[in-house]
């Protein structure tokens, strides 16, 4: 098996009313946890990579760890460049092996987020390379965009043809009330999602896949522990698995989470040094974090995803 592209899964998902997981990756122990899980319970899988990330590991490292990752498992695995915001940096990854990139120039006007991502399309899909492209702003931090709340906006639902036909995208990613990080939701809010929008969409676009970024469920007991061992985080708060699963039951093939696997590394680690105080060998406290994320991968798996058994 060897990396392959998210065109195949995601028909596979639309027509089967689940999602891929895309996590994002950042060193051996993360990869290994979730390729670990994902190989338990045969999901297909997309290992996705930030600009961040691909400066802190360095792209060569990744690559062979995901490399070593297909080899062991044997499992279809996508590898995307996530939130790309140049065509230059799409370009790399492209040259560089991955078989998917999102250019995201959700934060340009709308004539020039369709030229940027023509533009990568036509050079991704000339060397067999998949793109997803995004419209509509996510409130929150990403590598290179800091959309403050007031700033985000929905996706509009007239607009996504025109996108997507100007375009020639591969898949979509919306906002409909996902946003990026721990902090989803002021402290008694009622978490929500627009599912009308995201029907609209459906309607517009039948059978086109639609991406969800800002997906983490910000798991309650992850945040306790955090807190219950000397971090800070009284506030944080994610989207409900069951809107989650309701997505990817919809058009919604392919659901982001990063935050919920930082959350259970942290987690771990935290709980470790507190139980082991003389502890300093990094083995005694990455394998349980490793473990941390196989257990929160196989929980998306089976909680929010549905995709288990269908690699
Ligand atoms: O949406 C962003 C992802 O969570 C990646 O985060 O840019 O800190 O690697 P990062
Ligand atoms: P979370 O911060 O909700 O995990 O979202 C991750 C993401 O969208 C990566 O692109
Ligand atoms: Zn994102």
């Amino acid at each position: 098996m060897a990396i392959v592209t998210s065109k195949e899964m995601f028909e596979k998902a639309y027509k089967g009313n689940y999602a891929i997981g895309a996590f994002n990756v950042n060193n051996m122990e993360i990869i290994q946890g979730i390729t670990e899980a994902a190989g338990e319970l045969r999901a297909p899988l997309i290992l996705q990579v930030s600009s961040g990330a691909r400066k802190y590991a360095n792209h060569g490292y990744l690559m062979k760890l995901v490399d070593a990752a297909i080899e062991e498992t044997g499992l279809p695995i996508c590898v995307h460049l996530d939130h790309g915001d140049t065509f230059e940096l799409c370009k790399s990854c492209i040259d560089g092996g991955f078989s998917s990139v999102m250019i995201d120039g959700s934060h340009h006007s709308y004539e020039d987020n369709v030229a940027l991502t023509r533009r990568v399309v036509e050079y991704a899909h000339d060397r067999g390379v998949v793109v997803e492209g995004e419209l509509g702003r996510l409130a929150g931090i990403e590598d290179a965009v800091n959309v403050s709340a007031e700033d985000a906006s929905y996706t509009d639902p007239a607009q996504v043809q025109d996108f997507v036909s100007r375009t020639g995208v591969d898949s979509l990613a919306i906002a409909i009330g996902t946003s990026h990080g721990a902090f989803k939701f002021k402290p008694g809010m009622k978490p929500q999602l627009r599912f009308d929008i995201l029907e609209a969409i459906e309607g517009r676009l039948p059978g086109f896949p639609i991406v969800l970024h800002g997906a983490s469920s910000v798991v309650p007991e992850f945040v306790e522990k955090i807190n219950a061992y000397g971090g800070a985080m009284p506030d944080a708060i994610g989207i409900p698995e069951d809107m989650l699963r309701q997505a990817a039951r919809m058009a919604v093939c392919k659901i982001n989470i990063d935050s919920d696997l930082r959350l259970a590394m942290t987690a771990s680690i935290r709980e470790h040094f507190a139980l082991h105080p003389d502890h300093f060998d990094p083995r005694q406290y990455l394998k349980p974090a490793r473990e941390a994320i196989r257990d929160m991968v196989a929980r998306k798996i089976v909680n929010v995803l549905g995709c288990e058994e269908k690699a």
